[in-house]
């Protein structure tokens, strides 16, 4: 059978580094708070005029790398991202350039910090339908060019990154064994950027209103966000007959530590299968599980034959899961 496996990865972080330290000369913060409700204790915050291609593009180059492919040989290059360079042209064109994949179609997935779910279930069918053969799939952010460093209920949670992942056909199996997203757009109000679209344009007059700046309703999101990772990950399970004691690595998406940990308890999963690294990223919405699975593969937490469950949920707000034998 055809499954698309994931031959390469890797992540580009930017060079500054904020720590919960440095918040608190910034904001009525600390880091005790911090580190308790979210387990966060560092972030990386892109230059300014750094745009999400420029994190993303030296990640994919690292995954194509790691891949052993010429990128000539890429089909499709998914860029999963919130905070694309510009409104258009997409990052992936961006990053397709950069990289050199002349050959290859490239398009943005806007699904927040389910986008990486999103755009490999994406790849996956592509390859199931044997449209593509090689796929690039990258979720890359600079979250802090959209964050009000005054409105601490928002900064100290997110973090800037990118991280990339190539896949390929291939028989046998390894690859991905099941795919499952949701959504429920009713929910959408739970954490929003309300400005710079088309509904509230940038005006002179809207930009010192707050419209620009992220909002969210973290005691509610929290609550969902447990109840929709038991949902992903029984899907998962459902979708490929295997028990919970089967899976060797979880790698959710890393929003807060104990979202992740209740999740973890609900489903019955031990905390040593968990995979953290919010501590020294914070919470990079749709790069955080593909930087999260190049950590994995770097610490040998994943290795060949590995059964890893990805599991995602954020705005929209979405959900989804991706299981598969490494
Ligand atoms: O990527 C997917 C999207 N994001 C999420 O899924 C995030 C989901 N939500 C969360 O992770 C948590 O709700 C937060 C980490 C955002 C907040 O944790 P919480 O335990 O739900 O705290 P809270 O919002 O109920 O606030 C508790 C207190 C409040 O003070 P009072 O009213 O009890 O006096 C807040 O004003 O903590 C205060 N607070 C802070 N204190 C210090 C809120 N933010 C901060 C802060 N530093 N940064």
């Amino acid at each position: 059978m055809v499954r698309a496996r994931i031959i390469g990865t890797g992540q580009h972080l930017p060079e500054k580094v904020l720590t919960n330290l440095d918040l608190e000369k910034m904001m009525d913060t600390t880091d005790e708070w911090i580190r308790q409700r979210t387990g966060i204790k560092q972030r990386y915050v892109a230059a300014n005029g750094q745009g999400a291609s420029d994190l993303g593009g030296p990640a994919a180059a690292r995954a194509i790398e790691a891949a052993g492919i010429d990128p000539k040989e890429i089909d499709l290059i998914i860029c999963c991202t919130t905070t694309p360079d510009y409104l258009f042209p997409a990052s992936a064109c961006l990053i397709q350039h950069q990289v050199g994949a002349t050959k290859a179609a490239a398009y943005d997935v806007n699904a927040a910090c389910s986008g990486f779910v999103c755009g490999l279930t994406t790849a996956n069918a592509y390859i199931q339908a044997g449209i593509y053969k090689t796929i690039v799939i990258v979720g890359t952010e600079v979250v802090t060019s959209r964050l009000n460093w005054k409105k601490r209920d928002t900064a100290v949670l997110f973090g800037d990154g990118a991280g990339a992942v190539v896949v390929r056909a291939e028989n046998g199996d390894h690859g991905i064994l099941s795919t499952f997203l949701g959504a429920d757009g009713g929910s959408g109000d739970l954490l929003i950027l309300p400005g710079g679209g088309s509904r509230n344009v940038v005006t002179k007059e809207n930009v010192d209103t707050g419209v620009h700046d992220i909002s969210m309703k973290g005691p509610e999101l929290f609550k969902k966000a447990v109840v929709v990772f038991g949902e992903a990950v029984q899907q998962a399970l459902t979708a490929t007959g295997l028990a919970i004691n089967d899976i060797d690595v979880f790698i959710p998406h890393q929003a807060n530590t104990r979202i992740i940990y209740a999740a973890a308890d609900r489903i019955g999963l031990p905390q040593e299968k968990v995979f953290l690294n919010i501590d020294r990223v914070a919470n990079t919405t749709a790069a955080s599980i593909p930087i999260a699975i190049d950590d994995a593969v770097t610490q040998g937490r994943i290795r060949s034959g590995s059964i890893v469950l990805l599991a995602a949920f954020g705005a929209g707000i979405t959900w989804g899961s991706i299981m598969l034998r490494w």
